[in-house]
């Protein structure tokens, strides 16, 4: 196959990317993500500071627009995210307790009642471990209204569209020997023995020399999916942009039947959130195709 989508179906994957509405109108950008790519996720216009930025005030306008775009060129879309410490908006920052998971819980109801039936998997809880040694949750507003809220939440996201896979979805879980991995799979583990609906394991997998791509990464794909969950791959770039490690990323997600596929952050270079001199992505600047973009495809083709 001739493109990165139509290779990963080849194995019943997906291969997919953050869109950015704001990118929509350029028609190089365009051109790629329409060519290259079958899934879609809204790289922030689906977040909570987008879609309610006032309580009980929802707007979907900037959200719409991604997901129209991908529907309308024959793309399924990844809904990113929930509930998360980070990106919300004023009225949310300030609340606690019992008003705060109220509004955890309507926000939740708002975003997914717009969009039932029509999102494949949800990032319903983001990044809500610790970083470092602790292995524990991350401290937050929304960790302060009790530990159960992450899987209020799920339970929620399960009752507002039960057609959408629901996922668990942070970074730094990439290395099987990391203590935030460990976190993050013993609370899978919990949620699978207890009946809690969780369907997927997001992995950022942002990789830079702070964290690099593991060589136990395969590992921890397995063992994840070994709990009864997919993995996704959801928001990929790699510092430097090396061909031999996004390979290595694709053939471990091919080696694991429940790695249901890949998205990375962003088209060309300078879309990413890095920077374009970090060079993390598959498309340079000028939309060429770089030497890690044929990596990848000659993966997904088997070799
Ligand atoms: O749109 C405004 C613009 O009007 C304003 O002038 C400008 C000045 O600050 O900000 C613009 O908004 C920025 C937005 O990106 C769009 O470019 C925000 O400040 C900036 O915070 C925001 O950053 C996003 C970041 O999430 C926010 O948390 C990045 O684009 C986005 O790539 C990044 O994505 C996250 C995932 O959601 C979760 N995992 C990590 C990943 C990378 O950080």
């Amino acid at each position: 196959a001739s493109t990165l989508g139509a290779a990963a179906a080849q194995s019943g994957r997906y291969f997919g990317t953050a869109i950015a509405a704001g990118r929509l109108g350029d028609s190089a950008y365009t051109t790629i993500a329409g060519r290259e790519f079958d899934m879609v996720t809204a790289e922030n216009e689906m977040k909570i500071d987008a879609t309610e930025p006032n309580r009980g005030q929802f707007t979907f306008t900037s959200g719409d627009r991604v997901y129209n775009w991908a529907v309308q060129n024959g793309k399924r879309v990844r809904g990113h995210t929930l509930a998360w410490h980070s990106q919300q908006p004023g009225w949310m920052q300030s609340l606690s307790g019992s008003s705060l998971r109220q509004a955890m819980i309507d926000h939740i109801n708002g975003v997914m009642g717009h969009y039932k039936g029509k999102i494949y998997a949800w990032d319903v809880v983001n990044e809500a471990y610790a970083d470092g040694n602790s292995g524990g949750r991350r401290d937050s507003n929304l960790q302060r209204t009790g530990n159960d809220w992450i899987e209020v939440a799920f339970r929620t996201a399960r009752a507002a569209d039960p057609a959408a896979k629901l996922c668990y979805n942070d970074y730094n879980i990439d290395n099987w020997s990391w203590a935030k991995t460990q976190g993050v799979y013993n609370m899978v583990r919990d949620f699978k023995a207890r009946g809690v609906p969780i369907d997927c394991v997001g992995l950022q997998s942002h990789f830079n020399s702070n964290s690099p791509y593991p060589g136990n990464y395969r590992t921890t794909l397995q063992s994840f999916a070994a709990l009864g969950v997919d993995v996704q791959i959801t928001e990929l770039d790699i510092q430097g942009g090396s061909a031999t490690t996004y390979a290595n990323v694709v053939n471990d997600c091919l080696a694991v039947p429940r790695c249901a596929g890949i998205s990375v952050w962003g088209v060309r270079d300078s879309d990413s959130w890095l920077g374009a001199g970090a060079a993390p992505l598959l498309f340079d600047g000028n939309g060429n195709k770089k030497a890690a973009y044929t990596a990848v495809l000659n993966a997904l083709n088997g070799g």
